[in-house]
């Protein structure tokens, strides 16, 4: 496993690899890794014959008011766990080195960037996109690996592929949670035992949605009336959003009469966390 700091070098050596037809997988990630980002990893190494894990916690996704400075850094934990994973190059580039001074460059995808997680985070995709579609231009895989876990950020990031014509596919993968449903998260970090055991409610909130969808239940109003009265029965969670949209536009959904995608955001204490299903209507 090779670390690399400088992004020329990283493109260099990666053109050389592309030569030789060998086929580049890409995991972007803001580190403190774990088993849902291994997920990725290991589909990355199945399809693939070299795999690229980024480490580089974007400050231009942050909010001044988020936890840019207190996110989880874990940096020697985190390249042993992807030397054990079996990726090829590590690229960790410095904040300067991505914006130097005077960078004024963003990318944005409209539309589906002001709504859910973009409404409560201003600003928040168009530094997830801006920093994605930099580190495709410096890697050029073949196939990028997103998580599910970040419904909306896949959902972004494969339209800004498709509208911005990076000849890179798009590969989401199923979200990876804990025996007892708790989503994974690098976030999980900050709660406290008695707010890890309430978040659990997260996940049996959105099972919830799929039981009263299969029993009949059209009407999202209603289910997200009653996921809202399960979840605040923890007195510690502060629902932000909980919504039923549409897979494509993300527009709110009235009556499930399509596949939908249900999502939410809830803050225990200071931390916010965001988990979400998809409905199957077919
Ligand atoms: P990060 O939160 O580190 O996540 C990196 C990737 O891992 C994302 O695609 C995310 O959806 C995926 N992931 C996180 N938790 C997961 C889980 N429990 N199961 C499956 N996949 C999971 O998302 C980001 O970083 C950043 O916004 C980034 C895309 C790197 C841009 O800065």
């Amino acid at each position: 496993m090779r670390v690399i700091r400088n992004p020329q070098k990283l493109s260099k050596i990666l053109a050389v690899t592309r030569h030789k037809r060998r086929s580049i997988g890409f995991v972007p990630t803001m580190g403190a890794l774990h088993l849902g980002h291994l997920s990725l990893i290991k589909k990355a190494n199945k399809e693939n014959n070299i795999v690229v894990v980024s480490i580089f916690v974007n400050p231009k996704q942050f909010g001044p008011k988020e936890d840019f400075k207190k996110y989880p850094r874990q940096l020697k934990k985190d390249l042993a766990f992807c030397r054990a994973s079996a990726v090829d190059f590590v690229f960790l580039p410095s904040d300067k080195m991505m914006y130097p001074e005077g960078y004024s460059t963003f990318v944005n995808v409209e539309g589906l960037s002001a709504v859910l997680c973009g409404a409560s985070r201003p600003g928040h995709f168009r530094g997830v996109a801006t920093i994605v579609a930099k580190l495709l231009n410096i890697i050029c895989p073949d196939a990028l690996y997103l998580g599910q876990k970040d419904a909306q950020q896949a959902i972004i990031l494969k339209k800004m592929v498709k509208d911005l014509n990076f000849p890179t596919d798009v590969k989401v993968i199923p979200t990876v949670r804990q025996k007892n449903g708790l989503a994974l998260s690098s976030r999980n970090a900050y709660l406290d035992k008695k707010q890890a055991s309430d978040a659990v409610v997260l996940s049996k909130a959105l099972s919830m949605a799929r039981s009263l969808f299969e029993s009949g239940a059209r009407d999202s109003a209603r289910i997200i009336s009653r996921m809202r009265k399960l979840i605040n029965k923890k007195q510690q969670a502060k629902v932000d959003y909980i919504s039923i949209v549409d897979l494509e536009r993300l527009e709110k959904v009235k009556k499930i009469n399509r596949d939908c995608l249900v999502a939410l955001a809830v803050r225990f204490g200071n931390t916010r966390l965001i988990d979400n299903t998809v409905i199957n209507y077919a």
